[in-house]
């Protein structure tokens, strides 16, 4: 009986061993992938569009390593490693791609160097003159830290667009738009918590990172702070220099066990918590949370000397996914159609100012509801009814744009700035384009010369061969009738008939003459 319960528990020992021996296989791939680069040590390196595998955090959540950015090059950068998208949440070099062959490597005096194709030094952290760091490592936060006695560098103090938990942002601290959704480079707009602790957004001076705009600021609204705190559970608020906790700017609770949480400031300019669901029976996509900063961007940017929340002669719209869209007005089109915020540009030409009366039948106005173009204003006037109003633009030829509202009407001269469509907007804008038909220098009036030449050339290809049609039937005719009558007549009777070709030629010369006059 003890026998074969020692026998059963040798069995189930077995069973055990064996079953630790396939778990440790398992693991083994993940375990070169997680554990072994836990601890990046000295030396190491990864190349560019290498099969080398990207230094992940212990949990394999976060990587850092090359992330291919379309055909343009690489990203020395940190994402989330387990969902999908691989969403990037910091980067290095994102003005300044990287090409195939470059390589990052925690040299042996302790500086992480991404050099170039041909081996030069374009990025170095920490910056030369400090000590060198005895180890690297990713974190499970999210933070890559080269370490030593103490930590030297983190990649949380150098943020691009995102925050992520646990991420605080110091005075003087900033975030920069990424240019596009999938183009990281520096964009339109930025997030800094000023040196006075005011945490401002600004426009910038695209291309340069300089603010222009400041369109939010906690100054008014939250007070000034010393610190910008991200913690673990979603709330974004601001500490003041005496530690006491001031209102927050992002107060959504998240369940950080079962969600990935960022803050962004996206391309569009607008500062966002998103979430996603870690394990896969959830939703997969990034969801905005609510409280979005600012609430609506198309009206919150009121600069009257730049481009707004889109470029000059767009109009921006809020979506329905709370995305702000720039969309151009009737008769424009996107000046490039890779940069929707670049602005829009006229399809047709401008009216001429030289001959205002003689254009105006070649013009129309379209009607653009809830819509205003703020800030182009040259003239206004009231009191006028609408029609008066669309008259008014109409004959003038600096009128881009008329604004309809009550019984007062503003003309605007392009570029238009700041244009913006909302329901709580009751403008009526009076859009003037010219009528598609008629392009410029032409109405229905005037001939087009080249038109002219080529209906008299097929008038007068055409009379010419009806001529040596008629003269080869007259021939034919006479010959026969000749031959008929036995060659009685003589043959200068026929070179007589043959002057049938005057009166033929002149009959058929009538629409030569009017080719002759029309032109
Ligand atoms: C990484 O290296 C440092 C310094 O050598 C050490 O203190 C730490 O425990 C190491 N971490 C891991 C996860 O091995
Ligand atoms: C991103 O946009 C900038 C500015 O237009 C451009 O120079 C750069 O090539 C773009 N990058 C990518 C990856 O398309
Ligand atoms: C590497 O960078 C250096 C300095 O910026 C530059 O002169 C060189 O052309 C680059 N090499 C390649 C292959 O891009
Ligand atoms: C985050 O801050 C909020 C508000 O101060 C607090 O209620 C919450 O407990 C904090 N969460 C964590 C994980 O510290
Ligand atoms: C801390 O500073 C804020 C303003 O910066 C002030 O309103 C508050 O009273 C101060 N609290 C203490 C305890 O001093
Ligand atoms: C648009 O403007 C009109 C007239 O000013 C107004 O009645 C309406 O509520 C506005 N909003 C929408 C969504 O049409």
């Amino acid at each position: 009986m003890r026998c074969l319960r020692i026998q059963y528990l040798h069995i189930m020992n077995l069973q055990l061993l064996y079953c630790f021996c396939f778990f440790l296989l398992l693991q083994l791939p993940f375990s070169t992938n997680g554990q072994a680069y836990n601890n990046v040590s000295l030396g190491k390196s990864l190349t560019a569009a290498s099969s080398d595998l990207p230094w992940t955090s212990p949990s394999g959540e976060f990587a850092f390593g090359f992330q291919q950015v379309s055909n343009a090059g690489y990203l020395l950068a940190i994402w989330f490693n387990k969902i999908p998208e691989r969403t990037i949440v910091w980067s290095a070099n994102r003005n300044n791609l990287a090409q195939r062959g470059s390589t990052v490597q925690l040299t042996a005096d302790g500086q992480l160097v991404l050099n170039n194709q041909s081996g030069t030094r374009i990025w170095t952290r920490p910056e030369l003159g400090g000590s060198g760091a005895a180890y690297a490592a990713m974190l499970d936060t999210g933070n890559f830290v080269l370490a030593g006695q103490a930590n030297l560098w983190q990649s949380f103090d150098e943020p691009t667009d995102t925050l992520l938990p646990s991420q605080n942002l110091n005075l003087g601290g900033e975030l920069i738009a990424p240019f596009q959704e999938k183009n990281y480079s520096d964009g339109r707009f930025k997030l800094i918590l000023q040196t006075d602790g005011n945490l401002v957004m600004y426009t910038t001076a695209y291309p340069l990172t300089t603010s222009i705009f400041a369109y939010f600021s906690t100054q008014s609204s939250i007070g000034s702070g010393h610190q910008l705190i991200f913690n673990q559970s979603g709330y974004m608020y601001l500490v003041a220099t005496n530690g006491t906790i001031l209102n927050p700017v992002f107060s959504n609770s998240v369940p950080s066990q079962d969600l990935y949480l960022r803050a962004t400031i996206d391309y569009d300019g607008v500062f966002r918590q998103y979430v996603y669901p870690k394990t896969a029976s959830g939703g997969k996509s990034w969801t905005i949370l609510p409280d979005s900063i600012p609430s609506n961007i198309c009206l919150i940017i009121t600069y009257s000397a730049g481009r707004g929340a889109c470029g000059f002669n767009s109009y921006c719209r809020l979506g329905d996914d709370q995305r702000a869209s720039c969309r151009c007005p009737y008769g424009y089109t996107f000046s490039d159609h890779d940069d929707e915020r670049k602005g829009c540009k006229k399809t047709f030409i401008s009216q001429d100012c030289d001959h205002p009366s003689q254009e105006i039948d070649s013009f129309e106005i379209r009607d653009m509801l809830n819509t205003s173009f703020p800030y182009a204003d040259y003239e206004v006037f009231r009191p006028v009814d609408e029609d008066g109003c669309r008259q008014s633009c109409l004959s003038d030829c600096y009128c881009d744009v008329a604004t309809f509202k009550d019984d007062k009407c503003t003309k605007k001269s392009g570029p238009l700035l700041n244009g913006v469509t909302d329901p709580s907007i009751g403008d009526k804008v009076l859009m003037k384009v010219r009528i598609a038909n008629r392009t410029a220098g032409s109405s229905a009036k005037k001939r087009d010369p080249s038109a002219l030449i080529v209906t008299g050339s097929v008038l007068l290809g055409s009379s010419i061969f009806l001529i040596v049609l008629s003269l080869l039937g007259v021939y034919v005719f006479f010959t026969r009738w000749n031959r008929k009558k036995q060659k009685v007549i003589p043959q200068h009777h026929v070179m007589r008939d043959m002057n049938l070709q005057n009166f033929t030629y002149n009959e058929v010369g009538v629409p030569l003459d009017l080719f002759t006059k029309g032109y």
